[in-house]
């Protein structure tokens, strides 16, 4: 994939920054979920694939124990430190660096002082993951440079801790495995409690575009956190561990929930199946089947778990309207954020830029094409 800037222009924005040449870089893509929303943090599946766009680190020993780190997307480029051992929120995006030192600190690994230069070319705040990017990237070439013990699995265990603890984002597991795990054209059909997971070729003839509606999520905000505590409640008064655990004979228990309990319940419930189904029908090229649940996940989304928005649902319904789309769904943890379309890999360059079109007119004033993938032809 290429990579937006050559290492020539890269080594020298690191020197510029702190007057030598870093010594180890790594990258790691954003991610693009295809189904299973909301399941993560219940036990459940998800079935997500990395994006072309990647966030890139470079590092290099000190000798204190300071990290100096810098963001060609974040504060201007402008230099914060802070020192290992007394990392402290402080609601920037630092706290993701300072999360990942101090969750590799925790598991006894000595984390050296070091300075960090970040370039992203994953669109921030659209639901593409910028955040496990950034986590996954700086992880690895930490690990690089440090040499530190840590399987791709394990980098993305510590990735979603620092942004639990550190940055205060009760997220799932899914965007940092997806980040460690996934590539371009591979779906990761992912178990996140077991954290087993198989690498699912996404077909040939499959296109997939994402468009962002330019309406923002927070995740530390309080929406994600209230559905998160009312799967937790859902799962406490049905008796099961998560909701993963609600078998098909169980099923009918739903009814005796309290609203708005049974619905966001049965989206978890029905979701997972959507994700078992979907992983199928990707093995069997099977891409109309797909379509049909990408549809109807972005029904439960929108009417069971409510996390859609008007110009999400615009977006969605003006996809729906090209010829050659077999569906189109929220993708990430929504309140805003992007929908990811599946259409025929035909090589028709001008369907984003109609759905696009078609949804500024209908309510998405601010929709924007961020993803375009798949074979032409
Ligand atoms: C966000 C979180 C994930 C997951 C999704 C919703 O992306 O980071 O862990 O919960 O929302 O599926």
């Amino acid at each position: 994939m290429a990579a937006t800037t050559t290492e020539a222009e890269a080594g020298s924005d690191f020197r510029e920054r702190f007057g030598r040449n870093f010594e180890r870089a790594a990258q790691a893509p954003g991610r693009v979920n295809l189904i299973g929303e909301h399941t993560d943090y219940n036990g459940g599946f998800v079935l997500p694939t990395a994006i072309p766009q990647k966030t890139r680190a470079e590092v290099a020993r000190r000798s204190d124990r300071r990290v100096r780190a810098a963001s060609a997307e974040a504060d201007r480029g402008r230099i914060s430190e802070f020192v290992l051992g007394e990392e402290t929120r402080r609601g920037a995006w630092i706290d993701y660096i300072q999360g990942v030192t101090a969750e590799l600190a925790r598991r006894g690994l000595a984390v050296p002082g070091f300075d960090l230069w970040i370039q992203s070319a994953v669109p921030l705040g659209s639901g593409l993951s910028s955040s496990a990017a950034l986590e996954v990237s700086v992880l690895r070439a930490l690990r690089d440079l440090a040499g530190f013990p840590l399987d791709d699995v394990t980098l993305a265990l510590v990735g979603q801790r620092a942004e639990n603890d550190l940055v205060g984002a009760p997220v799932g597991i899914m965007d940092q495995m997806a980040s460690s795990l996934a590539d371009v054209g591979v779906a990761l059909f992912l178990d996140t409690r077991s954290l087993a997971s198989e690498r699912i070729p996404i077909p040939r003839g499959a296109g997939l575009l994402v468009v962002d509606s330019g309406v923002r999520h927070d995740h530390a905000s309080g929406d994600y956190r209230r559905r998160r505590a009312e799967c937790e409640d859902a799962a406490r008064r049905l008796g099961v561990r998560e909701l993963r655990d609600l078998t098909v004979e169980r099923r009918p228990d739903l009814e005796r929930l309290p609203e708005p309990l049974r619905r966001r319940a049965r989206h978890v419930v029905t979701e997972n199946e959507r994700v078992i189904e979907a992983s199928a029908a990707l093995r069997r090229s099977d891409l109309p089947l797909l379509g049909r649940l990408f549809d109807a996940s972005h029904e439960s989304q929108r009417d069971d778990f409510e996390v859609s928005v008007p110009a999400v649902d615009a977006i969605v319904a003006a996809a729906r309207a090209e010829p050659g789309v077999f569906g189109a769904r929220l993708t990430g943890g929504g309140f805003g954020g992007s929908v990811v379309v599946l259409a025929g890999a035909d090589g028709d360059a001008d369907r984003g830029p109609r759905i696009v079109e078609r949804a500024a007119r209908a309510g998405a004033p601010a929709a924007r094409l961020v993803v375009v993938s798949g074979e032409k032809g």
